[in-house]
């Protein structure tokens, strides 16, 4: 960090970060694969963008919700212009503060996000992280909004964008999580590391 402090991205290093998704887009298609996740959370690039906490730039790319926004629907709509949108998912955290992501409005962005990444429209899924339990207390109070839990607020901007949730299932939580409606799929990730046969199981 001392030797190599973060630097801002200008106008042409962003343009090539968006050349820089399309091409890994294009090459895990070229390899075989049915489609891509953009990682717009958990702290990596895209959500250092959408945090006010992290996001102190002026411009196109900072400032307000939409703006901090804007960096993720460029590469949504690009990466999608590649491989078609159809074919492409974006991952998200609101809940999470993972790699220190700090937002004076979490409910503001994501709600923001989730509304652009509607209007683009044709995205195969939103995949969203949700918070364990013991992280709940925390991020409803940053929220500021309560105990909101569910997705209503998300397909509001999402539309009929399919609903993915990754985090709080098992053999017990997942029975009728679709069919009440909460969520149209749920996400393994664990059980599935040292159960390639989960699905069988
Ligand atoms: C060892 C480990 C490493 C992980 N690494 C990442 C990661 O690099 N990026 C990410 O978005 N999520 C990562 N996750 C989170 C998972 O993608 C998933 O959201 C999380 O494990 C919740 O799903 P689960 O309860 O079914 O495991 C990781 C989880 C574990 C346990």
């Amino acid at each position: 960090m001392k030797d190599f402090p973060p630097i801002e991205l200008s106008e042409e290093h962003l343009k090539r970060t968006v050349g820089d998704f399309v091409a890994a887009a294009r090459n895990a298609m070229e390899a075989g694969f049915d489609g891509v996740e953009l990682h717009a959370g958990n702290g990596y690039l895209l959500e250092q963008f959408l945090g006010s906490g992290v996001n102190k730039r002026t411009g196109a790319y900072g400032g307000s919700a939409e703006n901090r926004c804007r960096i993720v629907v460029e590469i949504a709509e690009a990466v999608g212009m590649e491989v078609g949108i159809e074919n492409v998912g974006v991952r998200m955290s609101p809940w999470g503060v993972y790699n220190d992501i700090q937002d004076d409005d979490r409910f503001e962005t994501w709600s923001t996000l989730c509304g652009l990444l509607g209007k683009l429209g044709g995205l195969s899924y939103a995949h969203f992280v949700e918070a364990r339990e013991d992280e709940r207390t925390q991020w409803e109070k940053s929220w500021g909004v309560g105990r909101k839990l569910g997705f209503e607020w998300a397909r509001k901007g999402l539309g009929s964008i399919p609903v993915l949730s990754a985090g709080v299932w098992d053999g017990e939580s997942v029975w009728g999580a679709v069919e009440n409606g909460k969520v149209d799929a749920c996400v393994f990730a664990r059980w599935f590391v040292s159960n390639p046969d989960l699905v069988e199981k």
